[in-house]
């Protein structure tokens, strides 16, 4: 049985004192719900002091993106080993936001997926098609690929302990969510794929979350699907209505 797994992506919102101030009111609603793993991730600059603040809550903290080298002359970046020095226990790469406007690459994501495995930090690796490929039909191949790049040398043993992320990128910050079973179509269709690359149990041990205008309306629809093990939530998960999100999935 796979627990579900609730992670808010708070993008480059929220300052210092507004992430603590958030991250407070959610510790209070949150601290007894142990059925569902749950997470944030704030921004780099609010990284730290949300940890902190989190130390002994059942609610874990992601960063929402991290470079493949170890150290040196890097500008800019941030190295897999100073997220797990301040404890951080997820990582979101390869959203659609980075392959748009940073150029990440699959290459990349897999390079970034490696790292991170080797200082146990859990990846969640973004996958999902935009409008014209879902219209001309390919979203199923580009996904595919997608998946295929980014676990490329991935050993079987670890791949129970990624998340993958379906975010079709016409869902994101539009309004518009994928129908429950246009998700579900996608995320078994994933789980697929992971079979034919290592086995069935590998395949079923893995969690897929959906992400893309997941809200306090939509979200019990969907995680009642079943492949669909949790949601990646942006707008939502900067509002009290993170919540409601993470209780659809008790
Ligand atoms: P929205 O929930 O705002 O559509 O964003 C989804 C997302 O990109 C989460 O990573």
């Amino acid at each position: 049985m796979r627990k579900k797994i609730i992670i808010g992506n708070w993008k480059m919102n929220n300052t210092l004192s507004e992430s603590i101030s958030f991250i407070q009111a959610l510790k209070k609603n949150l601290e007894n719900i142990l059925q569902v793993d749950i997470a944030v991730c704030p921004s780099y600059i609010s990284l730290n002091s949300v940890k902190e603040e989190l130390s002994s809550s059942n609610i874990k903290v992601g960063a929402q993106n991290v470079y493949f080298e170890d150290k040196g002359a890097y500008t800019g970046e941030i190295s897999a080993e100073m997220l797990k020095d301040i404890d951080i226990d997820y990582c979101i790469i390869g959203h659609s936001e980075r392959r748009q406007y940073f150029k990440e690459t699959d290459y990349d994501v897999n390079k970034k997926l490696i790292k991170l495995l080797e200082y146990e930090i859990t990846p969640v690796v973004c996958v999902g098609e935009n409008i014209s490929q879902r219209e001309s039909n390919t979203h199923f191949s580009i996904v595919k690929e997608q998946i295929v790049q980014a676990l490329n040398n991935i050993n079987s043993k670890h791949i129970s302990s990624i998340v993958i992320a379906y975010e079709p990128i016409w869902a994101i910050g539009t309004g518009i969510t994928a129908t429950a079973e246009q998700a579900e179509e996608m995320c078994n269709y994933i789980r697929n794929v992971v079979s034919s690359l290592y086995n069935k149990e590998i395949a079923d041990s893995i969690r897929i979350q959906y992400g893309g205008s997941v809200n306090s309306n939509n979200a019990r629809e969907i995680l009642m699907m079943p492949n669909i093990d949790g949601a990646l939530v942006g707008g939502a998960s900067l509002k009290e209505e993170f919540i409601d999100i993470v209780n659809s999935a008790i």
